[in-house]
């Protein structure tokens, strides 16, 4: 099938190359002239493991490349994706400026039947606001062509985003018309062979699913994080109440983790954006907005003991931060923890020796030459000279580090760990003293 995609971020490209990939011939196209003359010549902005190789085999087997032309991306695929970003304004709902640009690119210049997916995650009624807006440069046109908009939202996670484009727990397809529900069906063919993954409904449920997903995905983890500080003044160990939990079958393992709060692209934006929704139309959404106030609070809890150990005193103090990005196997720093907690030291006037094993070039390029910020190239560099080490980011290089070189290098040996990634007897046995995320606060300090 022909197929175009707008937008070549992470979901545009992942999807792109995907469905190049079960033998789609895909047009990407993007309006940063830059960015896509870099995809052409095979270097791809992104940190994701197994993207570049797929890229760069489709590209070479012709069917996949990458343009501005919107005429050329219009005119190629019959499917019509939407992948460009939604990012918050300033209240924190969707701004859907670039997907309704989308929309009347496609309208002023289709001249045949498409069908038009949303896959970027938009507000319920988007889907409506993307047919008024094909519509009206049709209308302007004088053209009447038949066209569907569909409701396709992306669930995949940075750092196994390849994987989980190939195998979908599901694909959520919002449609209301036969013609483009088969459209849709034959170009997830390939990843839908072995069982049926589709899972078709209207359109605004589909809006929706997205939303739900994540914003249930948030209230686990900001759930957890709230027996974590239970756990933390109560004297138990939130990690013995994580086992004892998740093997409830209807509570399960997954994300039910405590840390120093959740990050990234989606869950902070979506949350935030789904309340902002219910107050629009008089619904106080009470649960989203403590998911998102937990949350907000969680991200200050790695400084708040950092600040307490040292007694307030952080001036002239050197941190060494190991893991940067907001979660392991991406570069990605939106919303990351590790930048509440190096902001936090910075305005209490101490400095940080920060070491992350992908996204260096991401810290320098939001933070350039800030004061008190020093990148060093190891984790082991990072700890020269510091007086504690703060962990955000559960790489697995942290998992298992020299603890002797950590006290060794720490004028105060003490640990502060975002991840509860240790046993606290491992690093006490070594002398060091240890916080972790609600693990009976008085536990392992000496
Ligand atoms: C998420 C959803 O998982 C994905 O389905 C959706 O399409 C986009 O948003 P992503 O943002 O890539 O994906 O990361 P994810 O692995 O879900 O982690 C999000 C954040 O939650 C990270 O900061 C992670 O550290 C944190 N997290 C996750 C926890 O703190 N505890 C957990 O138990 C799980």
């Amino acid at each position: 099938m022909r197929i175009t995609i707008f937008g070549t971020g992470y979901v545009g490209l992942v999807s792109g190359a995907c469905l190049a990939d079960a033998g789609h011939h895909v047009v990407c196209v993007d309006v940063d002239e830059n960015k896509v003359a870099r995809l052409r010549e095979g270097h791809i902005p992104i940190y994701e493991p197994g993207l570049e190789p797929i890229v760069h085999h489709n590209v070479e087997a012709g069917r996949l490349s990458f343009t501005t032309d919107a005429d050329e991306a219009v005119a190629h695929g019959e499917l019509q994706f939407i992948a460009v970003g939604t990012p918050p304004d300033e209240d924190g709902s969707a701004d859907l400026q670039y997907v309704l640009a989308v929309a009347r690119t496609i309208g002023s210049r289709m001249e045949d039947y498409r069908v038009i997916i949303d896959k970027s995650t938009v507000p319920v009624g988007t889907a409506d606001k993307v047919a008024v807006a094909v519509q009206e440069e049709l209308d302007k046109r004088g053209k009447k062509l038949d066209f569907d908009v569909v409701s396709n939202p992306e669930f995949l996670k940075e750092g196994a985003a390849v994987n989980d484009f190939m195998k979908p727990d599901r694909i959520i397809v919002g449609v209301e018309s036969d013609r483009a529900k088969e459209l849709l069906r034959e170009a997830y063919y390939p990843f839908n062979r072995n069982h049926e993954r589709m899972i078709y409904m209207d359109v605004r449920s589909a809006e929706l699913t997205k939303y739900a997903a994540n914003a249930m995905l948030a209230t686990k983890i900001s759930f957890m994080n709230e027996i974590a500080n239970l756990a933390e003044r109560l004297g138990a160990d939130v990690e013995h109440i994580r086992r004892g939990i998740g093997s409830d079958p209807r509570i399960g393992y997954h994300f039910i983790y405590p840390g120093c709060g959740y990050g990234g692209s989606c869950f902070p934006k979506d949350v935030k954006a789904l309340a902002r929704a219910a107050r629009a139309i008089d619904y106080e959404a009470r649960l989203l907005d403590a998911v998102e106030d937990v949350n907000d609070a969680q991200k200050h809890v790695l400084f708040d003991k950092l600040n307490h150990h040292f007694k307030g005193d952080l001036k002239g103090k050197t941190i060494a931060l190991w893991g940067l990005a907001f979660k392991p196997n991406t570069d990605d720093m939106r919303e990351a923890p590790s930048r509440t907690v190096m902001e936090s030291i910075w305005k209490a006037g101490g400095q940080v020796q920060a070491f992350d094993p992908e996204a260096m070039e991401e810290t320098q390029r939001i933070y350039g030459d800030q004061a008190g910020l020093h990148l060093c190239g190891t984790k082991e560099q990072a700890l020269k000279n510091a007086d504690a080490l703060v962990i955000c980011t559960e790489w697995k290089e942290f998992r298992s580090p020299d603890f002797e070189l950590i006290a060794k290098n720490l004028s105060h040996p003490v640990v502060f760990d975002g991840r509860n990634l240790y046993e606290p007897e491992m690093l006490t046995r070594r002398g060091l003293t240890y916080y972790a995320i609600g693990r009976g606060l008085n536990q392992f300090q000496k």
